[in-house]
This record gives structure tokens, sequence and C-alpha cells, in this order.
């Protein structure tokens, strides 16, 4: 498994920042993606000939098990252990993670390697591989989805007018664990009434009154890999207000969808679900971008914003989800988990995306 993924990431070592004599990654789901290690604490240092996962000894165990590559472990920071392999071996240009080096790792490398050796800031190497995911990386991204749907579909069987949002979310939490994730993907959202207005709300112990729009985004990890879904619901009769706004932004994340296919920039994507947004006359309460890349981290590029100029290909993961925001009145999302096909997509989600009144 690793070797296919250390391999790709070969032509990093000799990429647009220059010749590297190593890189030393330092992002967790980074060194999960590349050595199999789930481990808190842990660097990989990855040579043309290479790697070696340095960790400490909680996790001597763990590392045995989860990977096939050299360890090597030690007490106290592990920076200065990279560095004492970079002077060993004599290295000139040491890469690191840009966006994932901590400054005490920096600080470490720097104090303890002679100024001859550069440290050399390295961009999303490893994240621009993760954006193409594996056949095996998308079977147990669906599992983690399918699980998420199902937690849905259980939590919903409790619901009752006036359960406080807490409640509800706690009731989604546990369904989904008892379903088969690890733990939440983030902190599951249930926002009802005006509340719904707040893209990321964070649940209250208000209660969730008889007739009002009722907004769940939620999201689990499984064997590692994130879901992500939103629904908006209408506790009680919608009025046709709600029907014709969740209508028009339903057509929004259609045509988001049917703009996804390789070949296509991330900004396209984003342009389908904003003109029909605009046309539908919501074009100013479409506050944030369309979508975003999920894997083993639940926000990972591409972004799918106005600007991206990233291409798809095959094998992206991607959420699509287009939503509205009204002060005073709320807000509705919906949120699906589709795969790049060769010829287009494949939502992932199963949940139903026609009006569930409750
Ligand atoms: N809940 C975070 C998101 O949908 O991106
Ligand atoms: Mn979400
Ligand atoms: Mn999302």
């Amino acid at each position: 498994m690793s070797d296919s993924r250390l391999r790709a990431l070969k032509p990093s070592l000799g990429g647009a920042e220059g010749r590297l004599d190593a890189l030393l990654i330092s992002g967790p789901p980074n060194i999960r993606y590349l050595s199999g290690f789930t481990g808190s604490n842990a660097l990989l240092l990855v040579t043309a000939g290479g790697a070696t996962l340095l960790t400490d000894p909680r996790y001597t165990l763990q590392a045995a098990r989860q990977t096939q590559l050299p360890v090597r472990v030690g007490k106290g920071p592990l920076g200065a252990l990279a560095a004492d392999i970079a002077k060993r071996r004599k290295f000139k240009r040491l890469g690191v993670e840009r966006n994932r080096i901590s400054f005490e790792t920096w600080e470490a490398l720097r104090n303890a390697l002679p100024a001859a050796c550069e440290l050399v800031p390295v961009t999303n190497a490893v994240e621009n591989l993760r954006m193409v995911k594996l056949p095996e990386e998308i079977a147990l991204i669906r599992d983690s989805v399918e699980t998420n749907s199902r937690a849905f579909r259980r939590a919903l069987k409790s619901f009752r007018p006036g359960m406080r949002e807490s409640e509800l979310a706690a009731e989604i939490d546990y369904q989904a664990r008892r379903a088969g994730a690890e733990a939440p993907a983030f902190e599951t959202i249930v926002a009802s009434g005006e509340r719904s207005a707040f893209p990321h709300a964070r649940p209250t112990s208000e209660k969730i009154a008889g007739k009002t729009i009722l907004l769940i985004d939620m999201g689990c990890f499984q064997a590692g890999y994130a879901s992500d879904m939103t629904r908006t619901l209408h506790a009680g009769k919608a009025p046709k207000a709600f029907k014709q706004v969740y209508r028009d932004v339903l057509d929004a994340q259609l045509a988001a969808i049917d703009a996804v296919r390789p070949g296509v920039t991330a900004g396209e994507v984003d342009r389908a679900a904003r003109k029909a947004l605009t046309k539908s006359g919501h074009g100013q309460a479409f506050v944030h971008s369309t979508g975003h890349g999920l894997g083993l981290e639940i926000h990972e590029p591409p972004r799918i914003g106005e600007k991206g100029d990233i291409v798809l290909e095959t094998g992206f993961v991607i959420t699509i989800e287009p939503g509205v925001y009204f002060e005073g009145w709320g807000g509705i999302r919906i949120e699906d988990t589709v795969v790049v096909t060769e010829s287009g997509c494949e939502v992932l989600t199963p949940t139903t995306k026609e009006l569930i009144e409750l």
C-alpha cells in the first residue's frame, strides 16, 4: 500500500523547489496516507531510497503493526531525531511541509542542523497526491457516507417537537457510533428556526419548535475516512415560501452536480451553483463556497470556490453544498458527497433530497 504512495511522492523530491535530499512529513494525515501509522506523535523522513518513521516509545508496538517501513523510536523532540539522521547522511537540502510543520520542530531542526543544510518549505506535496482517491479509499469513503446516512435515518426516529437541538445532535452522534463510526468528522450541526441562518451554527439548548426550519449538517470518520452531509428539513408542514427556496437551493445543488466531471475547474462547478442561485434571486444569500475535497480530513483540497483553478480528475471526492441564509428567517443548505468518475460523477450520499417534513 504505502510503497506505491511513496513512489508517487518521489517527483516532489526534485520538483518546483529544486532537488531535495529528503522531505520531512509532519502532517498526521499525510503520515497516515504514506505509512499507515495513525499515532499522534510522528515524523516521516522520505528520501529517494525509502522512508523512515520516527515516533516515541508509546507507539513502538503500534508502529510495528501499522507500517512496513523502518521505524526509529526516540525520546525527546522528534525534530532532533530527524536532524541526527540528516547530519549523519550529510543532507544539504531538507524539504519540510510549509503548512504542517510546527514551529517547535522547525526550531529543533534549525538548532541541530549545520548551517550548510538548508530547510526548504514545500507546499501541498502529499495533499496534491491525496486529491485523487485510490479505489480502496473510495470504498472506505462510501462506507463512511453510508454509515452517516444510516445514523441520520435512525436519529430522526427519535425526533419530537420540543426536543433540544443539543439532544438531537447527541442522538445523531450516538447513532453514528452505533452504526460503525469512530468519531464525528466535525461538531454536528443542528440548527432550528432563525439559527439555521448561521452556516456553522452550534447546537444550543433551545427547543425545536413544532413548526420550523431544521438544518442538520453531520459527518463521521470511519476507518479514518470522512463523510459530510447536510439536509434541511421542516418540523411540521412547510410553508409555501420555504418550499420555493428549498427548490431553488436544490436546483442549484443539482446544477453543480451536473457540472462535475474530469477536466472542469473547481471554479466552474462553483459558478454552476452560483449562477442558478443568482437566477432565482438568491445570489447574495449564498455566502460560502460550493464545496471541498474530503478524505482523511473533513476539509482538504480542492476548495470548490469561485476562484478554484484546480482541474477535477477522476477519483476526486468532493462535497457539493450550496446554501442560502437570511437573517431573521433561517437558512437552507443541501450537501452531498460525490466522487468524480470518467463520465461525470457519482453521488455517494444515499439520503433523499425530497423535502422531509417531520
Ligand atoms: N460541516 C462543515 C462542512 O459542511 O463543510
Ligand atoms: Mn457539512
Ligand atoms: Mn462540507
